[in-house]
């Protein structure tokens, strides 16, 4: 791909493209920002500009880009074989990526099933409990609770467990209904409440609701600790731990989809580490392959999987599949990814770089005339800016205030990708003080830039 000017690049990405949750046509309206490589937190665009990437390439990247350990492991694998099928066959790499992933994740997770994107993980997870209690017995259990504003892809199950009226409005004959649950989100939720009282709020009409629909629930599903799409809200250990007991009061099973929080984002390698907390099913993706190649996995329990087996002819197996699931380069790299967390110590960078960002976020983004909260956890947050700041009034979508906002930041090398209004920080899990501070400034004075008219830097 050397030698194509970026001018005749733009032209074609115009031409050819269509851009995954872009209007396009404000897209056509702007020169595409095109990447032509990546070193470590940054990215150099077809003209040699250098970015930091502020949101490790929308969440997964983890180590850095081009990291040397993960590149040779791509190129040692890619000189044995590239792909074959886990249907009929298995491989080297996705084995051992399976049992280094059960080692790491909370022991009650006992089996591996590959697939190539969050919302294909979710999908599976939703599948395997729909025919589990089929196959145990219970075929009243069919519904499925989740979280309001969750997240938790864009195929018809994740949408139909992740709802939001505005990305999915026009897809809702398509869905199944699934019940919702408000999560103790303080800010916009449970307005005038304290945390304290809004935990034990959104506890309180959890208990009614298992009471009342318990016996017909497949499966609750929740983004663990963080509900990143929504906007980064976050809840307390004490809300999961609430909803593990009521699953298990209730005979319900517990799919925690830690596709965002997963592989260090938080601090601890899953967000469940925090709540000491065994799910039935665990959601990976994104920062399994360290951010390099499309790949996730669906984990359970050895009760579930115990469940589809029986004879060729009793038809209890599990039919599904997809046609690069356990790729061997992405399960290569995934095992890679893993010796780094060790051999680097990169949860203990997470956990002194989340002070840093805690620090800065609450001594200079939270008094800022127009943010209105800020959220966090470990190298995970949003800086929610508002219109104003008493009535916490939002900005009207029409302004492109989180836009404007990164655009802002674009020209003073770092990119960002907003969540509406709410400005997100969720760089490399590699970054470094330095780095970590360049982010934050340029944050900092882009946020100023628009929405106070301010162009001065910190004093
Ligand atoms: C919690 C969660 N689940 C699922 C997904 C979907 O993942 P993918 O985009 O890989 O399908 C996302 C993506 O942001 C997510 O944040």
């Amino acid at each position: 791909m050397k030698g194509i000017e970026p001018e005749m690049l733009a032209t074609w990405d115009h031409r050819f493209l269509w851009h995954p949750f872009t209007q396009m046509a404000e897209w056509l309206s702007e020169p595409p920002l095109i990447i032509e490589r990546g070193e470590g937190v940054y990215l150099y665009d077809a003209h040699g500009n250098r970015y930091l990437d502020g949101v490790a390439s929308l969440w997964c990247n983890v180590h850095g880009h081009r990291h040397p350990v993960l590149d040779a492991a791509l190129h040692e694998q890619a000189n044995r074989v590239a792909h074959s099928t886990m249907l009929g066959l298995s491989n080297v790499p996705a084995i051992v990526l399976a049992k280094e992933l059960v080692q790491r994740t909370p022991a009650s997770l006992t089996r591996v099933f590959y697939s190539d994107s969050g919302a294909t993980a979710v999908e599976i997870a939703l599948k395997i409990a729909a025919q589990y209690w089929q196959l145990v017995g219970e075929p009243q259990r069919t519904e499925f609770v989740s979280l309001t504003e969750a997240y938790h892809g864009d195929t018809i199950g994740a949408m139909s467990v992740g709802y939001s009226e505005m990305f999915h409005r026009f897809h809702k004959p398509l869905l199944f209904p699934c019940h919702k649950l408000d999560p103790p989100h303080v800010f916009r939720w449970y307005r005038g409440l304290s945390a304290e009282a809004a935990l034990d709020a959104a506890l309180s009409e959890a208990r009614s609701f298992f009471r009342q629909h318990g016996a017909h629930l497949a499966a609750m599903i929740v983004e663990p600790l963080m509900q990143g799409a929504a906007g980064m809200w976050k809840h307390d250990v004490a809300y999961l731990r609430g909803l593990r007991d009521l699953t298990r009061e209730h005979g319900v099973l517990l799919i925690c989809d830690e596709v965002a929080t997963g592989f260090g984002r938080t601090g601890q390698l899953f967000a469940v580490e925090h709540a000491g907390l065994e799910p039935d099913m665990m959601c990976l993706g994104k920062g399994i392959s360290g951010g390099y190649l499309p790949l996730a996995a669906t984990l359970v329990r050895e009760e579930i999987f115990a469940a589809f087996l029986g004879p060729y002819d009793a038809f209890r197996a599990f039919f599904h599949g997809h046609t690069y699931t356990g790729n061997p380069l992405a399960c290569a790299v995934g095992i890679a990814s893993l010796e780094v967390f060790e051999r680097e110590r990169v949860l203990d960078n997470v956990r002194v770089r989340a002070r840093q960002l805690e620090e800065r976020l609450e001594k200079e983004f939270a008094p800022l005339a127009h943010v209105g909260d800020v959220r966090q956890w470990g190298l995970m947050a949003g800086i929610e800016l508002v219109a104003n700041r008493s009535s916490r009034a939002p900005y009207p979508a029409g302004e492109r205030v989180g836009h404007k906002v990164i655009l802002a930041a674009r020209r003073r090398g770092v990119v960002l990708r907003p969540l509406g209004n709410v400005i997100v920080l969720m760089p490399p899990l590699c970054i470094t003080e330095e780095q970590l501070d360049e982010l934050c400034q340029v944050t900092w004075e882009s946020i100023r830039e628009v929405t106070e008219n301010k162009t001065s830097t910190r004093s």
